[in-house]
């Protein structure tokens, strides 16, 4: 494949050195800062919102950190997808500043401590399925803020949770850092796209897609009749999955994303959420009524 553009592409790994450099760059003030968190193995939907971020006069950061204290399963973590090398080629041909890949032991050096807990939000949906998740996520997403220094944060829609409680970090600690969300992509197939995709067997492959067709009959039951139950929209859904070869449901769930609450009747801008096991493989997806 023919690369659009090779930039500069700086790679670092010292957290001094990328703190040293966005104090730099916060200092000259020509250009604001804007930080895309991931954990490699990129894909399309990780592109997008990096794309997102670019800007005039902004500079962008990527991070690739596989943050172990997010993981509460640790076969997850030993299989998590990674590929640095496809990820550096990809972050160049798009014209990314720097990349921000530290080391387990500068992120979580022997004596580290501290954990941020954002309290409630956590306390539903994938929360409850992976106890620890998020405070993991919200420790390692701190740190990387206090790291890169950024004026904008992005993150995807498709990890809704992560979404608000990071929202919610960003406003109870007063960050001086807008977090900026962008939709779900998807594969043609209407999968949302995930760096666990690449795990599914070919089987997992042909099942998959109707995780996403799921929630788009469900969404379609609620334009039809914005009377009906959150309980008959989620038994309904239940049942398709099961004549769709889905068997091992985590959780689906309705609920008003502004406080996590869960509505007993569905309105517009509610959420439905699910999790589910193809094989070993769990893939979360949602959609907005
Ligand atoms: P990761 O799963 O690599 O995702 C990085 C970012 O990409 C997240 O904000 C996620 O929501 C977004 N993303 C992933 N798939 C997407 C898709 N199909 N469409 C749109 N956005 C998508 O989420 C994490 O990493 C970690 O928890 C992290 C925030 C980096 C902390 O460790």
């Amino acid at each position: 494949m023919k690369s659009k553009k090779i930039s500069s592409l700086k790679i670092i790994s010292s957290i001094k050195e990328m703190q040293k450099i966005s104090l730099n760059i916060r200092k000259k003030d020509t250009h604001k800062i804007s930080v895309i968190p991931t954990m490699g193995a990129l894909h399309e939907g990780h592109l997008s919102l990096i794309k997102k971020a670019q800007e005039k006069k902004i500079i962008t950061i990527v991070t690739i950190f596989v943050n172990p204290i997010q993981f509460d399963d640790k076969k997850d973590l030993t299989n998590y997808p990674s590929n640095l090398k496809n990820d550096i080629h990809k972050l160049k041909s798009i014209g990314v500043n720097y990349l921000f890949t530290p080391n387990i032991k500068d992120i979580y050096p022997e004596g580290y401590k501290t954990k941020v807990v954002v309290e409630n939000l956590k306390n539903h949906l994938c929360g409850l399925k992976r106890p620890g998740h998020f405070d993991g996520v919200t420790s390692v997403v701190l740190k990387i803020f206090n790291i890169t220094l950024p004026h904008k944060a992005f993150f995807g829609e498709k990890d809704l949770q992560q979404l608000v409680i990071i929202k919610q970090m960003v406003n109870d600690l007063n960050l001086p850092i807008k977090v900026i969300s962008h939709p779900i992509v998807r594969e043609k197939s209407g999968l949302a796209m995930s760096s666990r995709n690449l795990r599914l067997t070919a089987n997992g492959k042909k099942i998959a897609p109707f995780i996403y067709r799921g929630l788009v009959e469900a969404k379609k039951e609620f334009k039809r009749n914005n009377k009906i139950t959150v309980k008959k929209i989620i038994n309904n859904l239940k049942k398709y999955y099961a004549i769709n070869n889905i068997k091992h449901i985590d959780y689906i769930e309705v609920i008003n994303p502004r406080d996590m609450s869960y509505p007993l009747i569905p309105r517009s801008g509610d959420y439905i959420l699910t999790a589910i096991k193809i094989g070993k493989i769990r893939l979360i997806d949602n959609l907005k009524f």
